[in-house]
């Protein structure tokens, strides 16, 4: 360990600088996969998840690099590259057959709870080693990923409920045609909300707007 500002002793020092470089190989893989998904990604949600990848990238560059300074500055090397960066990340590897949008949020969400639990390890460690600083620094991180984290998982919901529309569109509306006396349209909007209910479920979240009524799933299953 190098000589360093820090009043903390250098066995403290030396333990949190340790966990601050996992945590810069856990940052640097994540950013490496989010730009995979942000050029690759396809599908009716394009416009708004590649701006949307690109700000995480963004985001998570500034957090790494604040990270890698804070082990220099406890007297650590910052380790960082991409040989060191592949040996030492916790993430599983981005799979390289995704393409379609929904995948791709499904699969960012999956690495960003990996990211964010090992962020919460180093943060308890820091807390118990009485290093505020870093304490502070990585509740930020976590401020931020967690927000991100939320931003994919109603994405993930809202991309879900617009193909459910879609697909009971696909699959109830020809019947609709021929159902007599109801109208196509009716018919096919109490399908929708069949199909709307559970995928809300399929996803695991819950919401108002999926309003069960029992009678609708006879009609539509
Ligand atoms: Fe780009």
């Amino acid at each position: 360990m190098y000589k360093t500002p820090s009043n903390l002793p250098e066995a403290a020092r030396t333990d949190i600088a340790r966990v601050l470089n996992e945590r810069l190989a856990d940052g640097l893989d994540l950013h490496s996969q989010i730009k995979v998904a942000h050029w690759n990604v396809r599908g009716p949600q394009f416009p708004s998840l590649h701006p949307l990848f690109e700000q995480f990238a963004t985001q998570l560059a500034v957090h790494n690099d604040a990270i890698a300074e804070r082990a220099v500055t406890l007297g650590a090397h910052a380790i960082g590259t991409a040989r060191q960066v592949a040996k030492g990340s916790k993430l599983p590897e981005y799979p390289t057959d995704t393409s379609r949008d929904l995948d791709h949020v499904k699969a960012l969400a999956e690495r960003f709870e990996v990211y964010l639990g090992g962020v919460r390890e180093a943060r308890t460690l820091a807390a118990e080693k009485r290093d505020d600083e870093t304490v502070d620094l990585l509740t930020g991180v976590l401020t931020e990923f967690e927000k991100n984290a939320w931003f994919l998982r109603a994405r993930r919901l809202s991309v879900v409920i617009v193909a459910a529309a879609i697909e009971a569109d696909r699959r109830f509306g020809q019947r609709a045609t021929r159902c007599e006396p109801r109208g196509a349209a009716e018919h096919a909007t109490e399908a929708r909300r069949v199909v709307h209910r559970r995928s809300v479920a399929a996803v695991g979240v819950q919401t108002e707007a999926a309003a069960p009524d029992e009678g609708l799933r006879s009609s539509a299953s």
